[in-house]
This record gives structure tokens, C-alpha cells and sequence, in this order.
């Protein structure tokens, strides 16, 4: 029987890491045969992931730029996969949720009139400047693909909302598969700041912070708030793991260089990463993955940002949104460093997003578009 060819494509450090588990499970399934092309938008804190999961890519493009412009890597993108396609001719290619490889990746495959399979599908803050440029990344991989692969019930909902009739599948967040895999009690961190933390005597706040649309004055204001927290509360400890951005970069050294118990350090692994999560007090973070994560870890997470497109942890009581502004930043966290029935109220462990069987559920459903599988039941939390 003629296997089904499958071209996964994605380029950053998130997409890896939630397209990690799907890819080890698609290898072990002898209808299948997965290809996997990295665009390397970027570039060391993708191969960490790939290092960790023991994928090599069959293609790589190699695109990342320093301060690399929206459209770099669009065309960058465009042209290289171009040639991967037309060589590697896949029965269907997948795309995993926002980030400008993932369109540009859709549209090439669209060009060849390939079929797209999108997972992480339906997420939607409604406001196209916020997440930017995430959100019409998302709005276009939508049209462009056939299959989508909802983490929630509320993502397929999105869909349907705008028109989308069929090949929906509610899945799971694939990203709760890779914290079932990397997360434990007795994990031993690479990290040695991580090391010499006593987690018992300290309470850790988790921060990162890099999207496009905090930019300038929200990362100044969120950088503000977090040195002023530690000037008033000496018991806590920040490790903030800076995205290699200069942008970034520049901003964090700016304001927190220098500042005692903040911890400006290199992008950690993800299993260091995810189990440093699972120790710590509460998490500060612009990061969509991060807020997924947190709440199936039981951790408070204050969202630097003034919407989200993930919904379903605020609604279970998990997730805040902060904002922006330096006085909310630093009120809302000083409130779950000060009132402890607030903070209980927020560290329960909760699991909208995913039951660890997200890879599963999209495997059967491919192969059930194929005619080779019944449809799998849909995630229900
Ligand atoms: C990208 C995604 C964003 C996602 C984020 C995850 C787009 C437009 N944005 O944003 O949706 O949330 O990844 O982290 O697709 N850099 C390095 N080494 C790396 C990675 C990045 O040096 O391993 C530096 C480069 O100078 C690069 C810059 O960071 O130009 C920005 O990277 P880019 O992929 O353009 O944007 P992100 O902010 O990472
Ligand atoms: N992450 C990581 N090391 C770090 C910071 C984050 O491995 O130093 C992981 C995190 O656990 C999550 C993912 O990276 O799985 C989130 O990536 P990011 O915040 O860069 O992107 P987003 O999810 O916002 O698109």
C-alpha cells in the first residue's frame, strides 16, 4: 500500500516543541511516511528542541536573519520551501499556528496545490494588530487549509464563525503531550543558576516577555513593574530567560541589568524550562505556549498583555490578564505575593488545553481523512 506522505513544516522554538510529539508519533505508524522541513526562522533556539526530541530534519532553509524583517522571512520562506515541495511532492503538508513561517508555508503549499492540515487551528483574539502579526497569520492559514486540528471546542467555534464548514477536529493542545513527556519530580536541571536555587527558601517568578506588539514602551512599563516588585518583596527571585531578539535584549538590559535577584539569562531548554515551571511560584509572561502550560502545572500565570486569544485558563481561573501598564503589572502580582487565598484560588492545576493525547487524536484524524481510521472522539476537558 502506497504510505501517505506527510511534509511538516515549521521554523520556531514553539512550533517545535508542539510539533515534536506529533512528529515521533507519525514515525511510528507504518501508513505514514513524515518529512519534516524547518525553515529555521530560528535558528539555536530551534535546534535546541530538535536536539532534545532527536528530530533531523529532512530540509532545512536555513532563513533566519539578525533583526529580521516580517517580510524576509515571508519571501525567504516562499522561495525556499518552493523548491522542497516541488521535490518531495507530499499528499499533504502540516502547519502548526501563528508565526509567519506557518502562513508563508500554507500559501507555498497552496501554490502547488497541496493540502494543508493546520494544527493549533481557531485561535482568535479578534483584533489583527493584537497578537502581531500572529493574528492574520492565523486568519490566512485559515483559508488556505482544509484540515484543522482545534485544540478547544471554543477554537472550532472561531472557525465556524467565520464560515468554516468541515474537517474540524477538537484535539487537544499538542503542547500538553510534550509537558506529560518532559515534565517530573525528580528532575535534575542543566541550567546551573537553576541548580543553586532553593526553591524552598525563595519564591521564583518565571518572566518572559518578546512579542512584536509590546515593543518599546508595554516591555518598559512590564520591565518597571518587575524591578519595583523586587525592590519591595525581598523573598522573591526572578529568572527571566531572554529571548535572543536584540530588541528584547536591549530592552531587558536597559531597565533590569544589575537588578539584584532578577537573573537575565540565555532561552533555557524546554525540559529545563517546563520543570522550572513546575517549581516556581507564579509565571509573568507575553508567551502564548507558556499560558497553556502553566495552568496543566498548576501554576498562576498574569498574561503581559491586554487580550488573548486563550481564553479557556482565564475562564478556569488559572490565568489573569495583566496588561501592559506598570502599576497593574506590579498590583496584580503584588496580590498573589501578599493574599494567599487569592493565590490558592489561582494555583490549581487545571487542563483546558489538552489531555496529553493531543498527537493522537491528529494522527487518527488524518489518517480517518484518508479512509484509513474512524474519526477519533473529540477532547472534551
Ligand atoms: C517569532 C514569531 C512569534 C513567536 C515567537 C516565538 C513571527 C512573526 N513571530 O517571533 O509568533 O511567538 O517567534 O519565540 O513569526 N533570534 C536569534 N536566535 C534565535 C531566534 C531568534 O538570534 O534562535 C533573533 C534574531 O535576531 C531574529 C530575532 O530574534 O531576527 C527575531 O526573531 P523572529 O522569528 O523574527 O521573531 P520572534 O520575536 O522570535
Ligand atoms: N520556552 C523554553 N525556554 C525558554 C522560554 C520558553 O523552552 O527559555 C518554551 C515554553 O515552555 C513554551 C515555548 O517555549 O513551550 C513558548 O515559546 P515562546 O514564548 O517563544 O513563543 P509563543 O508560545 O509565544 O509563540
Amino acid at each position: 500500500m502506497k504510505k501517505i506522505r506527510i511534509l511538516t513544516v515549521f521554523g520556531t522554538r514553539p512550533e517545535a516543541i508542539k510539533m515534536a510529539p506529533l512528529l515521533l508519533g507519525m514515525r511510528g505508524r507504518p501508513e505514514l511516511e513524515p518529512l519534516c522541513c524547518v525553515t529555521a526562522q530560528h535558528r539555536e533556539m530551534l535546534d535546541t528542541v530538535l536536539d532534545i526530541f532527536g528530530i533531523r530534519p529532512d530540509f532545512d532553509l536555513n532563513i533566519m536573519q539578525p533583526r529580521q524583517t516580517l517580510a524576509a522571512i515571508t519571501t525567504r520562506v516562499l522561495e525556499g520551501l518552493d523548491e522542497v515541495m516541488e521535490q518531495s511532492k507530499p499528499d499533504l503538508v502540516l502547519v502548526h499556528g501563528d508565526t509567519s513561517t506557518t502562513f508563508a508555508a500554507a500559501l507555498t503549499a497552496f501554490y502547488h496545490q497541496i493540502r494543508v492540515g493546520h494544527v493549533e487551528a481557531g485561535l482568535r483574539s479578534h483584533d489583527k494588530y493584537s497578537p502581531y502579526p500572529e493574528e492574520m497569520n492565523r486568519l490566512l492559514t485559515s483559508r488556505i487549509a482544509e484540515l484543522y486540528f482545534c485544540p478547544t471546542l471554543q477554537n472550532k467555534m472561531n472557525l465556524e464563525a467565520e464560515g468554516i464548514r468541515g474537517g474540524m477536529y477538537v484535539t487537544g493542545n499538542t503542547v500538553i503531550d510534550t509537558v506529560r513527556l518532559v515534565a517530573r519530580g525528580d528532575y535534575l536541571f542543566k541550567d546551573t543558576l537553576l541548580r543553586s536555587i532553593d526553591f524552598n527558601a525563595r519564591r521564583v517568578i518565571l518572566l518572559t516577555a518578546h512579542r512584536r506588539e509590546n515593543y518599546g514602551r508595554p516591555l518598559e512599563n512590564i520591565f518597571l513593574a518587575v524591578r519595583d516588585l523586587c525592590e519591595k518583596y525581598p523573598d522573591i527571585e526572578v529568572v527571566y530567560p531572554v529571548h535572543p531578539s536584540p530588541v528584547v535584549r536591549e530592552a531587558a538590559q536597559a531597565v533590569l541589568g544589575g537588578v539584584a535577584r532578577v537573573h537575565l539569562i540565555e532561552p533555557l531548554p524546554v525540559d529545563d524550562n517546563l520543570n522550572l515551571m513546575s517549581r516556581c511560584y507564579l509565571v509573568l509572561t507575553d508567551s502564548g505556549g507558556i499560558q497553556e502550560e502553566a495552568p496543566a502545572l498548576g501554576k498562576p500565570v498574569l498574561v503581559l498583555r491586554r487580550e488573548t486569544e486563550r481564553p479557556e485558563a482565564v475562564a478556569a481561573g488559572t490565568a489573569a490578564l495583566a496588561g501592559v501598564e506598570r502599576e497593574a503589572v506590579f498590583s496584580m502580582t503584588e496580590r498573589l505575593l501578599c493574599d494567599s487565598e487569592a493565590y490558592a484560588g489561582m494555583a490549581r492545576a487545571v487542563n483546558p488545553y489538552g489531555d496529553g493525547h493531543a498527537s493522537e487524536r491528529i494522527i487518527q484524524a488524518v489518517l480517518n481523512n484518508f479512509g484509513l481510521a474512524q474519526r477519533p472522539a473529540d477532547f472534551t476537558p
